[in-house]
């Protein structure tokens, strides 16, 4: 894993979308992994304001989103789906039919998820997959005790979870109980992995992930087994690691040929 630590959010979006256009430029054809949450917002905008500056084109890019909430109709305005085309989708040139979320409204769960593996496959795989983390250490709606190796199923939210979410539904709605999900299994296939994490709500997270070992209590702890996984924290979400100075060290003293910018 290659920790990177920033002072702001903002360094770090920053950082993150610079990260995804050099995939981009690379590989106009990539397929990129997406996530929801207040994590990936100002990394998103940072890429629909390199779009706009015409650095980067989407034409070419197919989407796969990690989750969804089961229940939810892609146009109910809680919904992944709703979210992506509000903060993303809408503002740049990708064409709708390679972009792909789970589908809250799916009549038949498991073949529905079965056939969401299948489209990832057919795609290609995943180049680079976008993650932010739960407070409890999730990844996508993994929630602690997923098995490390699972696919794309349903998923029983955590009350913390429903708790942390329900500021994105209205006062008198309930936020769903399941979701869909990719699973860590999906999730580590992806040739690339780059979380981003910022305030000290993820602080102990972060550091079980890291630092912590790997256990299906901690479902982000997983990435300790991926080959290519980048993480950007700010200093408050870096808080709780101990060899913060070292990852520091190592950041700072990356060969020429290795660094971002
Ligand atoms: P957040 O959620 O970006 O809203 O903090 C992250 C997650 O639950 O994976």
């Amino acid at each position: 894993m290659e920790i990177i630590i920033v002072d702001t959010e903002a360094q770090a979006s920053h950082l993150g979308a610079k990260i995804v256009a050099q995939q981009l430029m690379k590989k106009p054809d990539s397929v990129l992994g997406l996530a929801t949450g207040s994590t990936p917002l100002a990394l998103y905008n940072q890429l629909i304001g390199l779009y706009t500056q015409k650095q980067i084109d989407f034409s070419r890019t197919t989407s796969f989103n990690l989750d969804e909430y089961v229940g939810l109709a892609p146009s109910h305005p809680s919904s992944y789906n709703s979210y992506m085309w509000k903060n993303f989708f809408n503002h740049i040139n990708i064409r709708p039919h390679r972009i792909h979320l789970p589908d809250g409204l799916a009549p038949d769960i498991a073949e529905h998820c079965r056939q969401y593996e299948g489209a990832i496959k057919a795609a290609g795989g995943i180049d680079l997959q976008v993650l932010g983390i739960g407070a409890d250490g999730h990844i996508g709606f993994n929630e602690p005790t997923s098995s490390l190796a699972s696919r794309t199923r349903i998923k029983t939210l955590t009350l913390q979870t429903r708790h942390d979410n329900a500021p994105n539904f209205d006062l008198n709605e309930q936020v769903p109980h399941h979701v869909i999900t990719m699973g860590v299994g999906t999730i580590l296939e992806s040739r690339i992995c780059l979380m981003l994490a910022f305030g000290t709500s993820k602080a102990q997270a972060i550091r079980d992930m890291v630092e912590g070992p790997i256990s299906s209590s901690v479902p982000a702890s997983a990435l300790q087994m991926h080959p290519h996984t980048i993480v950007i924290v700010d200093e408050t979400a870096a808080s709780a690691l101990s060899r913060r100075d070292y990852y520091r060290w190592v950041y700072d003293n990356k060969p020429k040929w290795q660094q971002y910018e």
